[in-house]
């Protein structure tokens, strides 16, 4: 089999930059994937990795579930896609539904982008107003209505408005600070021509921000004071910080929701659902358009439905068992960093967390910018040849899984103090 080497150089000739997601890349190229199941990935050089990245916080249930796999197979000798209704679709937009129970109608997609970009569309074309508001670092896809002082990729890279986005589009996504909600409050009181206020519950595109006490219930005050529809973006949280998502979590009803993500286990699909006089504006019956010829595809829907039944069985042990495991592996990486005396921060909160080297703590996009991120990159470094995979970007999240063992996070401490050396 080639190396990640050989791999690199071929696929750096047909692919632009190499990769086919901007965070994939790091110095000097990123290891090729042979094979992933449970906690663990395979490269082709022969090297294992206990994984953290996890395709960016999908795999809750780890890699290549067993019921996951097997449902998927029993549909694909169905048939792969229809592009004709099923009782599947119905049966999981009900399950959704039952967990989300703002979610009362929903429409199926397939990526998180797809999602935000409906949102959005759906917001202006209920309140026949024009502007939406995001908070600077959050992240909900790679569309020209957010891709405005967003989080992820375009952070890491520094891109603030991507080249080739439409003015008319950007000019008009209005950025306020991250659990600041006096910006807000005073930003909506001299524009009068917002639609939407979109936001990540928990941010877990800056690395990760949580929100401060109050902070959503003041958005969602403020939001519906001024007749605005409030989005969480729940690609993140949903089935991750509960099976009803941040909005469970904090006990907080949204007007539109966004799922992805966790809700498929790793196969492609999404979800955008809210209050039905908003969602009934979707056509035919509407006049606001959606489509996607993979939209609710038997393969992704099983796979989501699995899934979703998965998540609700094992709630009771699930949950606490990725916040037991993650408030250990967050202490332990704190003690050894406190007595190195690194300078640091580490958020935290049920599956996710991030450390910043930085004294300060970090609450919005500016403080997460202060964390150094050279020391950052030596530890992602140090960490990757210790067999241990996180993102290779400080605005990133570090996902556990269901799949993380005793010896994986026993494995894992040892390698984050080795890492914490190297960056001292
Ligand atoms: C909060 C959030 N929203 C939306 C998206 C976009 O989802 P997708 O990459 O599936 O288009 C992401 C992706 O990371 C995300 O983190």
């Amino acid at each position: 089999m080639a190396s990640s080497k050989d791999l690199f150089a071929r696929a750096k000739k047909i692919i632009p930059s190499g990769i086919n997601s901007p965070v994939r890349y790091y110095d000097p190229y990123p290891f090729f994937v042979k094979k992933a199941q449970g906690s663990k990935m395979w490269d082709v050089d022969g090297k294992n990795y206990i994984d953290y990245c996890n395709a960016y916080g999908t795999l809750l249930l780890g890699h290549g579930r067993k019921e996951i796999i097997s449902d998927v197979k029993k549909q694909l000798e169905k048939g792969t896609l229809y592009c004709a209704p099923t009782e599947i679709e119905v049966d999981l937009s009900e399950l959704i539904s039952r967990n989300f129970p703002s979610m009362e109608k929903i429409r199926l997609v397939n990526t998180g982008s797809e999602a935000t970009m409906t949102a959005i569309r759906l917001a202006r074309g209920f309140t026949k107003k024009k502007k939406i508001i995001k908070f600077e670092g959050c992240y909900h896809g790679a569309h020209d209505y957010v891709l405005v002082k967003a989080g992820s990729g375009a952070a890491h890279i520094g891109i603030s408005v991507s080249e080739g986005s439409l003015e008319e589009a950007s000019k008009n996504t209005l950025v306020v600070q991250y659990n600041n909600s006096k910006e807000l409050q005073s930003l909506l009181e001299k524009e009068k021509d917002v639609a939407a206020v979109i936001i990540e519950p928990v941010l877990a595109n800056m690395g990760l921000v949580l929100p401060e006490k109050n902070f959503l219930n003041e958005v969602r005050k403020i939001t519906s004071e001024n007749n605005v529809v409030l989005i969480f973006d729940e690609v993140v949280t949903g089935f991750r910080m509960s099976t009803g998502g941040a909005q469970k979590y904090f006990s907080i009803k949204p007007d539109i929701t966004t799922l992805g993500k966790a809700l498929g286990n790793g196969f492609p699909i999404a979800a955008v659902g809210g209050k039905s006089e908003i969602m009934d504006m979707l056509s035919p019956e509407g006049k606001v358009y959606q489509a996607s010829t993979y939209a609710g595809n038997p393969i992704s829907v099983s796979a989501a439905l699995s899934s979703v039944k998965i998540m609700n069985k094992l709630q009771p042990k699930l949950y606490p068992k990725l916040e037991k495991d993650c408030t250990k592996l967050v202490s332990a990486i704190h003690d050894l960093a406190s007595d190195m005396k690194i300078p640091h921060q580490i958020n935290s909160i049920s599956s996710m967390f991030q450390i910043f080297f930085t004294d300060d703590p970090v609450v919005d996009y500016s403080s997460a910018k202060k964390s150094d991120m050279i020391k950052f990159k030596k530890l992602f470094e140090v960490l990757l040849k210790n067999g241990i995979f996180i993102a290779p970007s400080q605005f990133e999240t570090v996902f556990l899984s269901y799949e993380h063992s005793k010896d994986d996070i026993r494995k894992t401490i040892s390698a984050y103090e080795k890492a914490l050396k190297a960056v001292k």
